[in-house]
């Protein structure tokens, strides 16, 4: 009964090996215009690149583990639903309200530290205190900037 058992699980597991989600990989540097529009400073860009764009953009830098299923239906499912919410390679296609929404968003998640998710931070660390103070100087920063053209729409003061 136990072989039974073992050799049935051992099916479904080679089994699983033969789907493979499609990767998050676009051939462009998709969030170029993200950061021409914020403009964050290097040591703010390299925690994007290295903490978010995983699951927020276009391109995914995928671990070793992700040849093995069923990782590789967890980590998809993460970064499907990541960009679903947020995707800095779409930031263009963002309203301005709708942008300074999401970097509101953005600080409210990493003060609380809700951001990176914490089984991603298992493998690739969670925010430093340092990490944290500059996303949030630097969102913050941002945020003026979107009020600002939302109050002053067209050169004038909007309602
Ligand atoms: C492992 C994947 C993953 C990583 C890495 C990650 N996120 Fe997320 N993020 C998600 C998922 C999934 C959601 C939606 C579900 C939720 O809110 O828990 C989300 C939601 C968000 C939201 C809320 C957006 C909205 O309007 O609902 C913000 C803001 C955010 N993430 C910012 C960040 C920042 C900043 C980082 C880097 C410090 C980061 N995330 C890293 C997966 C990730």
């Amino acid at each position: 009964m136990v072989k039974k058992v073992l050799l049935l699980v051992s099916l479904i597991f080679i089994g699983m090996q033969f789907y493979r989600p499609e990767k998050n990989i676009s051939k462009t540097y998709s969030t170029s215009i993200f950061e021409k529009e914020t403009n964050p400073p290097t040591p703010i860009l390299t925690t994007l690149q290295s903490k978010c764009y995983d699951c927020h953009s276009n391109n995914t830098e995928y671990p070793w583990y992700n040849n093995i299923a069923p990782v590789s239906y967890w980590i998809d499912a993460h970064v499907v639903d990541g960009k679903k919410h947020l995707n800095f390679s779409n930031w263009e296609q963002y309203s301005t309200k709708k942008k300074d929404h999401k970097i509101e968003e953005l600080v409210e998640e990493v003060q609380e530290g809700e951001m990176p998710l914490k089984e991603y931070a298992w493998t690739h660390g969670s925010l430093t205190e340092d990490e944290k103070n500059g996303l949030i100087a630097w969102a913050e920063r941002n945020r003026v900037i979107y009020q600002y053209a939302l109050k002053y729409k067209n050169g004038q003061l909007a309602n």
